[in-house]
Formats: C-alpha cells, sequence, structure tokens
C-alpha cells in the first residue's frame, strides 16, 4: 500500500491508472477506521481493481462547536487497517495542501440539505459536498462507495454527481451495526458505557418503526412522536429529530402510501453525544 499526502500526486497516479484501464474504486473517510469503514472497501473491491483510500478530517464540514479538534486521529492504526483491507493506495493530505491559502470554491447543494443534518448543522453539507468534489477531482474514480450510515449526506453526494454530470457511479453500503443495534460510528468512543447503553434507544427507536408500520400504520408523524417520545423518557438522552423523508425524493412525509419506501432520520444526544441513525422502511 502507498500512502500519497500530495494532492498533485495523487491525480497523477489516477491519471496512469485511468490509462492503464484500471477500474478505480475510492473510499472517503476521516480516519478512526471501524468496521463500517472496512465493510465499505470490501465493497468497492468487488467492482473496483484499484481501490484508493482518503482519510482527511475535513475542516470545513465542522461547526464552530463542534468536535473537530477532539476528532480522533489515530494515523499509524489507521494504515495497518487500510494495509491490512488490501487498500492500494492511502490518500492522507494534510489541511494546508486541500485548502491552500487563497482558497475560496464551495459546492452547495439546495434542497437536499434543507432539513436534518442541514438545519441542525448550517454549512455542514456545504463543507462534504466541497470536499467530495475535490476528492473525485484528486482520485478520479470510476466508482464510489459511501455508506447509508450517513444517510442524507449520501443523497446530498447523489445529487451533485447527477447535477454536475460527473462520470462516477456512487454505490451505497447497508450500514454496519454493534450487537446492541448501535451504528458504529467513530463518535462512539465519545460514549460513557451508562451512555452506549442509552443509545440502544436509538435502535429500538428503528425497530418501533418497522413494527407500527409493518402492523399498517399509515401517519409517519404519528410514528415519529412516539420514537421521540421513547427517546426522551431514557434519562440523559434527548431527542433533536425523528422525521420521515420519502426514500427517492427525500422530501419529508407525514403519510405512508402502501408500497412505497420512505426513510426514517434519526439523530439524538445520549449525554453530550450526538449521534445519527436511519432505516429504510417499506410500507
Ligand atoms: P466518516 O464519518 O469517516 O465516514 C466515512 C464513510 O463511512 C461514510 O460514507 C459513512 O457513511 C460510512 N460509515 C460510517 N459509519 C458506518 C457504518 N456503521 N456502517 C456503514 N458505513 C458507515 O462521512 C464522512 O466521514 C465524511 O463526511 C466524508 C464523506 C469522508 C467527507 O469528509
Amino acid at each position: 500500500m502507498q500512502i500519497i499526502t500530495e494532492p498533485g500526486q495523487m491525480q497523477t497516479i489516477a491519471e496512469k491508472l485511468r490509462l492503464s484501464r484500471q477500474c478505480i474504486g475510492v473510499v472517503m473517510t476521516m480516519g478512526a477506521l471501524h468496521e463500517g469503514h472496512l465493510s465499505l472497501i470490501k465493497l468497492a473491491q468487488q467492482t473496483a481493481g484499484t481501490i484508493i483510500l482518503t482519510i482527511f478530517v475535513n475542516p470545513s464540514q465542522f461547526g464552530l462547536n463542534e468536535d473537530l479538534h477532539l476528532y480522533p486521529r489515530p494515523f499509524e492504526k489507521d494504515v495497518a487497517l487500510a494495509k491490512a483491507a488490501g487498500v492500494d493506495f492511502l490518500f492522507a493530505p494534510d489541511t494546508e495542501s486541500v485548502y491552500p491559502q487563497h482558497y475560496q470554491t464551495t459546492v452547495t447543494c439546495s434542497e437536499v440539505t434543507k432539513m436534518y443534518e442541514g438545519e441542525k448543522r448550517p454549512d455542514h453539507f456545504k463543507g462534504v459536498a466541497t470536499i467530495v468534489t475535490k476528492l473525485f477531482n484528486i482520485t478520479k474514480p470510476h466508482i464510489a462507495v459511501f455508506g447509508e450510515k450517513d444517510a442524507q449526506q449520501l443523497a446530498v453526494i447523489r445529487r451533485v454527481v447527477e447535477d454536475l454530470n460527473m462520470d462516477i457511479k456512487v454505490i451505497a453500503a447497508p450500514i454496519v451495526r454493534e450487537k446492541s443495534g448501535l451504528a458504529v460510528s467513530s463518535r462512539n468512543i465519545y460514549l460513557s458505557i451508562e451512555e452506549r447503553d442509552a443509545a440502544t434507544i436509538l435502535y429500538k427507536g428503528i425497530c418501533h418503526a418497522e413494527n407500527r408500520v409493518a402492523g399498517h400504520e399509515h401517519n409517519l408523524q404519528t410514528i415519529a412522536e412516539e420514537i421521540e417520545g421513547m427517546i426522551n423518557a431514557i434519562p440523559g438522552c434527548r431527542s433533536d429529530y425523528v422525521g420521515f423523508v420519502d426514500e427517492v425524493t427525500f422530501e419529508p412525509a407525514e403519510t405512508a402510501e402502501s408500497g412505497k419506501e420512505y426513510r426514517l432520520l434519526l439523530a439524538m444526544y445520549s449525554g453530550a453525544v450526538r449521534l445519527i441513525d436511519n432505516v429504510m422502511i417499506c410500507a
């Protein structure tokens, strides 16, 4: 596995790979690699012959009061995990080479970023859309794998790729969960044992929604309110949002039509740690 830190060098390598007819797959991460990230690499390897893994803690997608400086950066461990996973190139640039002096260009996506994460974290998706676009231009992939764990992020990236005519196939990877149902996340290390236990209410909320829809409850607003109640009833937990969107348009949905697919989006705090989760539900 080769480690590259310079965007220009990564581009030259990617161009050579393309000229030698290699199918390039990219997996983008902020590091602190876990089972979720590794599942994305495995999925990319099913389609692409050369895998580029990017590790970059992107400052522009963190809000002023967020955890940019606390964000875990276990680089040596990440290198070992990436090597063991069969990654071919690890692209890990520093902030100055990604956002040099005089940098001033951003990518924004309007409708799909208005609610949920976009509403709670202003400018977050501008930062994501911009860095993902830059990393596409640097790694020149044919395919890119992103996790359903960040469902709204995935929807934003799909929009950017389609709207800007990027010739890249976006592949979605299912959410990897712990036995308790808690979605694996780099931020789970912030949770105390009690907070981690309390956080499993998020998955219980998902199961509740699946059961209610299977039992023919079509009022999605009612189900969302029930889940908010379940979360807020757990000491130390606070719901941030719970809502259903149309799986295709990502527009808020209040009533379910039989046979249609919806996505339930959830965000909550367990103590001071903010967690997100989601599930696709077919009515
Ligand atoms: P990060 O949070 O490191 O996640 C990198 C990728 O791993 C994303 O596509 C995310 O959805 C996926 N992922 C995280 N946890 C997962 C899980 N439990 N199961 C499946 N996939 C999971 O998302 C980002 O970084 C950044 O916003 C990035 C796209 C790299 C841009 O900076």
